[in-house]
């Protein structure tokens, strides 16, 4: 990799054009970060388009790049480093200058298929900086800014031959936060990959984490690190070095180098949200605005919407999965659910163990499974007929268990039976410990990938584009980390990646503050398939879930999914059809989105409208402490009255105790400009519809 000229052009071109070597008028230079330019060195710093958020790019003594985030003139990310570490050649990272700098802005808006908005502004400015190293080594490459004025993203982009190989050991990125902060982070690289708990720890306790990290910086600001349009790259973690520095690690790939990539090549984006509270951190655009546009086309044929299923009494041990006495993906089975949804204006019926290969040790095995073929219990023909007539869609589910290559093999005759039975939606699950997802090789040998390593973020781009070529929408159980991709592919509609309900099922449940957790750190990542809804708030063994009943229904408005699962039984919600009566209402595709309040861990309030409709619709939850909240309804639509039907913590309701269940359901006027006090109490939470009149 010598001296090669940069390919510009390579890349999704900003809609201006290149200044070369132009610095922006004025910028505000913020006085925590001086420096001494070298001689001969174009000035490298950009400002957001509101001038809030700057960048300074600069070389230390020893020729190393730094860059330097700072925030209405106050230091972020205090110099950090960039830099390369290769198998076959040289460490990439001292002896550089700054050759050249570049800068352009764009300032568009575009329309989602399905979201929590319909309309997102991209808004940035961009710095394009070139390091050229010194050394007679002479390499180059581009290191790319894009500052919007909530945050900053950023890649490294790299000229190569075509057909040339470049083998990556790991990234040398650093994040040195300029303040001692409060992180909330999960641990990277255990056995459970995404599904553990999050941390709240100073900085300095930090171990190896996944991104997103959400950060409070000392001085109040919020800070979240994370990563854009994760394609054909290692999944980054972060690890904390010294002081209040978090470093890139690559995820392994399971032989030689963690990344290997062919002719030019470029990382996802190294993402920094930043904003004055939690709530601002969520309503950042920047990891959407950071990935392609839709490559798919028209994709009318992706329909969000509710589903109830044969599900929560496999996951509790009533039911199996597996053939048997207790098989729960029986004709009849299936058809009493099919009733529930079109008794209940549901539109769809996940059914999970109906096809065969379940038998036996499925969980890191997976090689029996067979995607076209319905156990002889299920008669996929006549509920394909019964689903029909009840204008009731039937989801499908492919549980590769750990063997993604066995799963590849059958892309064509799985996708081509769902498209078959009327099924528009699967979910795919990859149940196995960490590293040890099956790959075959093409000489036959079987090597163990990570979910987050490079071979298997292509393995869930090939899903996709299996899956699109019979319009079928995916919802990936065992995911890798959400990166905004489903702004590129509008059918990846959802997706795990987190402790969902099925923690509440088994021993050892989510803790009250999860939700408020998860809004704030895993949310950040898109759409999780978190199955709400279990109004029994019972888990296996009748085990009580620490939720009450009201909190349960304010997770439908929370916790963003296009594709949002009512989990528990029919006869569970036979016996609360006043509190179900939520859960029939709300949709699950969005207008606009606004989060009225919260705390990283502590509660939080989100208001959204219906796409396509008048409605409003609140939701609020709270940790294990009860919390009075005041919102302001200035989010209503002026000029309208609307009828606001609350679902609210009745009296003594707890998450700890048997008064889980108490909810008062209620009904009054408001409009624009009212204010609403929410009463939450521990474990608990408020559901709200604005029904506009
Ligand atoms: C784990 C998933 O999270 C769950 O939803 C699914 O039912 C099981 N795997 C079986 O695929
Ligand atoms: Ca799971």
């Amino acid at each position: 990799m010598k001296a090669l000229p940069l390919a510009l052009g390579l890349l999704a071109a900003p809609t201006a054009a290149f200044a070369q070597d132009a610095a922006p008028a004025a910028p505000a230079v913020n006085e925590t970060f001086k420096y001494d330019k070298p001689a001969n060195a174009p000035e490298a710093i950009e400002t957001s388009p509101d001038g809030s958020i700057t960048v300074q790019v600069t070389t230390d003594n020893d020729g190393r790049p730094l860059y330097a985030v700072s925030r209405r003139g106050k230091l972020i990310v205090a110099p950090s480093k960039l830099g390369f570490l290769f198998t076959d050649q040289a460490k990439l990272e001292r002896a550089m200058r700054i050759a050249t700098v570049a800068h352009a802005k764009s300032d568009t808006t575009w329309t989602q298929p399905w979201g929590e908005w319909r309309q997102i502004r991209s808004n940035y400015k961009e710095m394009r900086v070139r390091l050229q190293e010194t050394s007679s080594l002479a390499r180059a490459y581009d290191v790319v800014f894009r500052l919007q004025d909530d945050g900053v993203g950023f890649r490294y982009e790299f000229a190569a031959p075509a057909g040339s190989k470049t083998s990556i050991a790991d990234e040398l990125t650093e994040f040195t936060f300029a303040e001692d902060a409060t992180a909330w982070w999960k641990p990277a690289f255990l056995w459970n990959r995404e599904e553990y708990l999050y941390n709240k720890t100073p900085l300095s306790a930090v171990g190896t984490a996944d991104t997103p990290v959400t950060l409070k910086l000392a001085s109040g600001t919020h800070v979240a690190l994370h990563e854009a349009a994760l394609t054909d790259f290692a999944g980054m973690a972060v690890m904390k070095t010294e002081g209040n520095t978090l470093r890139a690690v690559l995820t392994p790939a399971a032989e030689g180098p963690k990344v290997v990539k062919t002719g030019a090549w470029m990382t996802p984006w190294r993402t920094l949200i930043i904003a004055d509270d939690a709530p601002g951190l969520y309503m950042s655009h920047l990891m959407l605005n950071l990935n392609e546009p839709n490559k798919l086309g028209d994709v009318s044929w992706v329909k969000p919407g509710k589903f109830v299923g044969v599900w929560w009494n496999m996951i509790k041990g009533t039911w199996t999965w597996a053939r048997g006495p207790r098989h729960g993906a029986t004709t009849a089975n299936v058809k009493t659910y099919i009733d529930f949804a079109a008794a209940n204006r549901i539109p769809g019926v996940l059914v999970e163990g109906w096809n065969v290969g379940w038998d036996g040790d499925w969980a890191g095995g997976g090689e029996a499974m067979n995607f076209s073929q319905p156990t002889e219990d299920f008669d996929a023909a006549e509920l394909k007929r019964y689903a029909r007539s009840k204008k009731v869609q039937l989801i499908g589910h492919h549980e590769t268990g750990g063997s993604p290559s066995h799963y590849e093999s059958q892309f064509d005759s799985a996708f081509k039976y769902a498209a078959d039975h009327d099924i528009s939606t699967v979910k795919t699950g990859y149940v196995t410990d960490a590293a040890q997802l099956k790959r075959v090789l093409p000489d036959g040998r079987t090597i163990r990938e990570w979910h987050e390593g490079q071979w298997m973020s292509g393995h869930y781009t090939r899903v996709l584009e299996a899956a699109a070529k019979y319009k079928v929408a995916i919802d990936t159980h065992e995911p890798i980390k959400g990166t905004g991709l489903q702004r590129t592919y509008p059918n990846w509609l959802a997706r795990e990646g987190m402790r969902g309900m099925e923690y509440n099922a088994w021993p050892g449940k989510n803790p009250p503050e999860h939700e408020a957790n998860i809004v704030f750190t895993r949310m950040l990542e898109g759409p999780m398939d978190f199955t709400p809804g279990v109004l029994s708030l019972k888990g296996s063994d009748d085990s009580d879930i620490l939720s009450t009943i009201a909190k349960q229904l304010a997770l439908y408005v929370v916790l963003y999914s296009p594709v949002q699962m009512a989990a528990d039984t029919p006869e569970n919600y036979a016996r609360y059809m006043d509190a179900f009566k939520f859960i029939r209402d709300v949709p699950v595709d969005w207008e606009e989105t606004r989060v009225l309040n919260g705390e990283v861990g502590d509660f939080v309030t989100i208001a959204r409208k219906a796409r396509g409709g008048r409605d409003w619709f609140l939701g609020s939850v709270t940790d294990e402490n009860p919390r009075t909240l005041t919102v302001d309804l200035d989010f209503l639509d002026a000029g309208r009255t609307y009828v606001a039907e609350v679902y609210r913590d009745g009296p003594g309701a707890t998450y700890a105790t048997d008064q889980r269940h108490s909810i008062a359901i209620e009904q009054k006027r408001v409009k624009k400009g009212d204010r609403l006090t929410l009463a939450l109490a521990p474990g608990g939470g408020q559901a709200i519809r604005f029904r506009a009149r």
